[in-house]
């Protein structure tokens, strides 16, 4: 696969089939990620599979509970702007996140393997998601989808820390929660507010000096 294929159409791929993903499969997704930069190459992370049901079964109602409160506390404004105006666009979208989200969390439990990031001293936490992200493009490029979720690090650390037997003397911080596995859906290419409005040159504000109307792949 090129890599403008994976980074274009790497997305949240939440729903998945419950078959297995080989361990061959996870080897060439965690060799990967494990050739990410950390500062000064400390390579202070972790990384834990999970596919253990019976493991998976203890966090999935934390995780439940973690997306409930997503929506009721974090996102309860979005959701109320998106209800009152459902034919926007913005709310269009803002629903579509949701539900997917939902489902990852109805569904948790049929997902057959999770990797969980854990960074060490790291006051920026910034160390570990550029390995998370090979992870993600590694999988795509093994037609393995998967979602970045970090839920469960704002609502229930300690309980999921506690499951997986993390050391609480060693400063060990779970960063994410990464689900894979075989997509039901298709891939496409990730829509996102184009580079012009995100994007300025040499003082905030200031036009970029390029205008990218649509997505430059694939190309033609
Ligand atoms: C830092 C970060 C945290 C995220 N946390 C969650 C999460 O807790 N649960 C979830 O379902 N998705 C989570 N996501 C996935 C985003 O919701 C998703 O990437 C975004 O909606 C864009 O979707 P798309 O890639 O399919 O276009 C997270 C993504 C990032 C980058």
């Amino acid at each position: 696969m090129e890599i403008e294929e994976a980074l274009y159409t790497t997305r949240a791929m939440r729903r998945v089939k419950p078959d297995p993903v080989p361990q061959e499969v996870q080897a060439k997704i965690l060799d990967a990620a494990i050739r990410a930069p950390t500062g000064g190459n400390t390579q202070n992370w972790r990384f834990l599979l999970v596919d253990d049901r019976e493991v998976i079964a203890r966090i999935g109602p934390l995780y439940r509970h973690s997306i409930e409160q997503l929506w009721e506390v974090i996102y309860a404004d979005r959701l109320a702007a998106a209800a009152a105006n459902p034919e926007a666009e913005e709310s269009i979208q803002m629903l579509k996140v949701q539900r997917s989200a939902q489902w990852l969390a109805d569904h948790f439990e049929q997902v057959p393997l999770y990797l969980f990031g854990f960074v060490q001293a790291d006051p920026t936490g910034g160390s570990i998601f550029p390995a998370v992200w090979s992870a993600q493009l590694a999988a795509r490029a093994e037609g393995v989808g998967s979602s970045l979720t970090v839920v469960l690090s704002f609502f229930h650390p300690d309980e999921v820390l506690d499951i997986l037997g993390v050391p609480r003397d060693e400063q060990w911080v779970m960063a994410c929660c990464v689900s894979f596995g075989y997509p039901t859906g298709r891939w496409g290419v990730a829509p996102r507010r184009p580079v012009h409005e995100v994007s300025y040159r040499n003082r905030w504000g200031n036009p970029v000096g390029f205008t990218v109307d649509q997505p430059l792949w694939p190309p033609g």
